[in-house]
């Protein structure tokens, strides 16, 4: 079998292709199969990994970091709070600082998007797009994919619906690519205020209503209203929100194949009941454990078998 060939970045889910993201999948499906707590994996032995998270993070960063010491990764962490950025250093010449010591990947998060791409242009070193603005959030997508393939093992006609703030989530954005290319179908459920206005860049079909939803999905990505991207004006209220759009416990447990699914962070009360947290079909923490084998799979595989 010929080796499949990544390119030495990953900006955004258009990044890869179908071969790829099955190769990510085994990938991680092999870390899974032989992860031993006390016998770390060699893969980026040598390499020095720059954690670079411009914007506040908690899963994304820990997952990105925990993956990054099962390879024997050396990890610079860095944060713009407590950073010389306060002191008005500009973001191009924080990176050059960065570059000097000599790392040879970046994994970003930035709350503008793009910079991923800057960095790669700057360094010319491996970069992982960590969530950036409102654009992309592409191994948040694998990790979905991968909870989904767990489940269901396959992806031919499985019905995915994204409930939710669609406009302001990089989520909902790397989901749908990389879902269809793996070939689920998706539908999409938000208010009207919380989809792309004045086009439907995805061509997806929106439906209704919660009930509407459950009934079509054999899985649910339900997202949290991102206000810190967000305009005033846009929803009545939250409880207005909460009150069309929560995930009930009551709607959701009618139906026995679904499952739930959040990148989190959750806000319990609006967008879904508490009680779901603990429903066996629900993969909120399932996600949040593959996330670290993911993000395993795509460091080596860049770091091995870069074009
Ligand atoms: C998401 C993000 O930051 O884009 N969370 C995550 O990375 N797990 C979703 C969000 O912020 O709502």
């Amino acid at each position: 079998m010929n080796k499949i060939l990544f390119k030495p970045y990953l900006h955004s889910s258009e990044d890869l292709n179908r071969e790829q993201l099955n190769a990510i999948f085994d990938k991680a499906q092999y870390f899974i199969d032989n992860y031993n707590p006390k016998e770390k994996f060699q893969d980026l032995a040598g390499i020095t990994v720059a954690l670079a998270f411009f914007e506040p993070s908690t899963r994304t960063k820990l997952s990105f970091e925990l993956a990054a010491k099962r390879l024997s990764a050396d990890i610079l962490t860095f944060t713009s709070s407590g950073s010389s950025l306060v002191k008005g250093e500009s973001l191009v010449d924080t990176i050059r600082t960065i570059d000097a010591m000599q790392v040879q990947m970046y994994v970003v998060r930035n709350v503008y998007a793009g910079v991923p791409q800057l960095i790669t242009q700057k360094t010319g070193k491996i970069t992982l797009n960590a969530g950036d603005g409102k654009h992309e959030h592409p191994t948040q997508a694998l990790l979905d994919a991968m909870t989904l393939k767990q489940h269901y093992k396959t992806f031919e006609n499985l019905k995915v619906c994204i409930i939710g703030d669609i406009l302001h989530s990089r989520v909902a954005r790397s989901n749908i690519t990389i879902l269809r290319r793996l070939g689920a179908e998706i539908k999409l459920l938000a208010p009207g205020t919380l989809l792309p206005r004045y086009l439907n860049p995805w061509d997806a079909e929106t439906l209704n209503s919660v009930d509407d939803a459950i009934e079509w999905a054999d899985a649910l990505i339900v997202l949290r209203l991102q206000k810190e991207r967000m305009d005033s004006g846009l929803l009545p209220s939250t409880s207005e929100f909460a009150k069309f759009y929560q995930i009930t416990y009551e709607k959701f447990t009618k139906k026995d194949r679904i499952v739930l699914m959040h990148p989190g962070p959750v806000n319990y009360g609006v967008e879904l009941d508490y009680k779901l947290s603990e429903l066996d079909n629900c993969l909120i923490n399932k996600q949040v454990t593959n996330g670290v084998f993911v993000r395993m799979a795509v460091m080596s595989l860049l770091a091995n078998s870069s074009e």
